[in-house]
């Protein structure tokens, strides 16, 4: 058994300042302001327009949490800061906690939403705001263009010729299975706001004559084919259980005989207390979604087996299920 949390850890748990400090000062963007030139509080105040004795209490607090320093009256950007907050760095991560901050008032609504059943959204951000959405995007295929070849690897595709990538976003994984396997050729559905992004990252990477873009709402349109693998990552949590269902049915439809269906997603597990991160995951969903919901590997091998496929496995603990359609 786990031990015993001490006070001391239960009140860290519930402590947000240091939170709500950072996002603030992400969204008034102040470490850009600084950029690589320690500047006065004058100074950083008139380039963001702020109220300059207020903001040095909020510049104070940085520097006690290490994002800034501070000598003599001069503020300047921590290394890590300078790396991963100032806008123009090629390692920029501040558009994911730019969503964070957008998200705050939803999760001031969780006692009523839990109270009530009720979200605090009618859409997921992807659709309320595709900029934003892009730029989350962004950065997160920055992340996972580091692990995205092992997972292709991982899945060994070999003899597989076309892939549809599924709400494939920036084209992370689109990207990634073509470098590993040199013979497959990759379909991007996406909503057309998302594919402006895809379509960069496509020609960054030196593969537009292998993958092809789709704009489309993959709940309402047909999804072509016949393809030899259908990838879902990270998309069915926005949805409903019978949504779902539904788009599970309509890839098996595309797929050739012998074809694969791979999800990849945040599932939880049987206790549905764990993993610990998609547990408090599953909380941002609720309260950031209209009606998406994290499921367990049993439910999403349902809906492979209802849809007619068989071998149905999860292929990686609480990550991947696939099916081969007979
Ligand atoms: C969390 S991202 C996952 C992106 C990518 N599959 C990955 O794993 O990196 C969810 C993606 O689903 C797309 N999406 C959401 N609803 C969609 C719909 N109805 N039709 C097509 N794409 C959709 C979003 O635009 C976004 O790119």
């Amino acid at each position: 058994m786990s031990r015993e949390l001490s006070l001391a850890e239960v009140f860290q748990l519930g402590y947000y300042w240091e939170t709500k400090i950072l996002l603030t000062a992400v969204k008034l963007d102040v470490f850009s302001a600084i950029d690589e030139r320690p500047k006065a509080v004058q100074d950083i105040a008139g380039r963001i327009q702020a109220d300059e004795p207020t903001l040095a209490l909020l510049l104070n607090a940085l520097v006690a949490m290490k994002l800034l320093t501070k000598e003599g009256d001069l503020y300047g950007n921590s290394s890590a800061s300078l790396k991963h907050l100032v806008r123009h760095s090629a390692q920029y991560v501040g558009h994911l906690l730019l969503l964070h901050d957008a998200e705050w008032n939803n999760w001031g609504q969780l006692e009523e939403t839990i109270r009530t059943g009720r979200r605090a959204v009618d859409r997921h951000v992807f659709e309320t705001d595709p900029e934003l959405g892009s730029n989350v995007l962004a950065v997160l295929h920055r992340i996972g263009q580091q692990s995205g070849p092992d997972f292709a690897k991982r899945l060994k595709l070999t003899g597989s010729e076309r892939l549809l990538d599924l709400g494939g976003g920036a084209g992370t994984n689109a990207i990634a299975f073509c470098q590993v396997y040199s013979e497959l050729r990759a379909t991007v559905l996406d909503l057309p706001a998302t594919l402006k992004l895809t379509e960069k990252t496509i020609k960054d990477a030196g593969l537009e004559s292998r993958i092809t873009l789709y704009p489309g709402d993959f709940n309402r349109d047909q999804l072509g084919g016949p393809y030899d693998v259908v990838l879902m990552s990270d998309i069915l949590h926005y949805q409903t259980f019978q949504m779902n269902q539904d788009l599970v049915k309509k890839a098996f439809e595309s797929l050739a005989p012998g074809g694969r269906l791979i999800v990849k997603d945040r599932f939880l597990d049987e206790a549905g207390t764990g993993p610990a991160w998609t547990t408090a995951f599953t909380i941002h969903i609720l309260v950031n979604t209209q009606h998406g919901s994290c499921y367990k590997c049993r439910d999403a091998m349902q809906w492979l087996t209802q849809s007619g496929f068989g071998s149905v496995v999860e292929l990686e603990k609480t990550a991947v299920v696939q099916g081969v359609k007979p």
